[in-house]
């Protein structure tokens, strides 16, 4: 953190995983010159190796993209925390969702479905 205190950083103290004893390396593979963690075609591989609870919902029924790698874990969580509860992109639920889903934005689930 001496070096990466940008924006996307600046959750990391009050993240879930510094309060985990996550560190840098545990995700990170610094001396790679490919980091596993940073390509969408692996991120998620690295994420399920410690949260199994999530890979099993991944065979789950869902309309999100995400066993053809196409939607990963880090398009909607921070792993490097937020200032959400579950260390979500934005600061609700709600508008995590609305950064896809802007078409929804305003509309009340009745209306949703008709
Ligand atoms: C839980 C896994 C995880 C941990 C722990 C983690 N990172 Fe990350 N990091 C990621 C993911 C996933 C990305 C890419 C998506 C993003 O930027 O949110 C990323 C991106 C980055 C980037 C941007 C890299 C680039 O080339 O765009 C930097 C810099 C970074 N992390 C530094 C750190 C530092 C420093 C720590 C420890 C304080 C840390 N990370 C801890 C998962 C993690
Ligand atoms: C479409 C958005 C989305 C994606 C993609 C997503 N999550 Fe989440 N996740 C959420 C939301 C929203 C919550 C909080 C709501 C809740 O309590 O279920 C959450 C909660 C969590 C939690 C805490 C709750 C619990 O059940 O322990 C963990 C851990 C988690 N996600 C990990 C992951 C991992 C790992 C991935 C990738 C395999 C992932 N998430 C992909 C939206 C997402
Ligand atoms: C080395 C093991 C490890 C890896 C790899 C890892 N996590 Fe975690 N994660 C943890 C621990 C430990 C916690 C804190 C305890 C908890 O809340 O389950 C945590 C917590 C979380 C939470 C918050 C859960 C909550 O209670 O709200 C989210 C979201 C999350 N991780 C997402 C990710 C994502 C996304 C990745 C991949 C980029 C990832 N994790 C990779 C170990 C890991
Ligand atoms: C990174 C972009 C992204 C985010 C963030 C996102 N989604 Fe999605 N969502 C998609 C894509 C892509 C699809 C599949 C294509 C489609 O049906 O539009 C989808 C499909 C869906 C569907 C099925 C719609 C249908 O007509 O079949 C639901 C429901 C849904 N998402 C709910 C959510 C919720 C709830 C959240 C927030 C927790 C969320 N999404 C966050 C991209 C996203």
């Amino acid at each position: 953190m001496s070096c990466h205190t940008d924006d996307k950083r600046m959750s990391w103290e009050s993240s879930h995983h510094a309060s985990g004893d996550v560190a840098c390396a545990s995700c990170h593979n610094v001396h790679a010159s490919h980091d596993p963690v940073l390509s969408k075609q692996t991120e998620m591989d690295v994420c399920t190796s410690c949260h199994t609870k999530q890979k099993a919902d991944m065979n789950k029924r869902s309309s999100h993209p995400m066993k053809w790698n196409q939607m990963t874990c880090s398009d909607c969580h921070n792993p490097h925390g937020s200032l959400s509860d579950d260390d979500l992109v934005q600061p609700t639920v709600n508008e995590t969702c609305y950064s896809c889903h802007a078409e929804k934005r305003g509309q009340s689930c009745g209306s949703m479905h008709p």
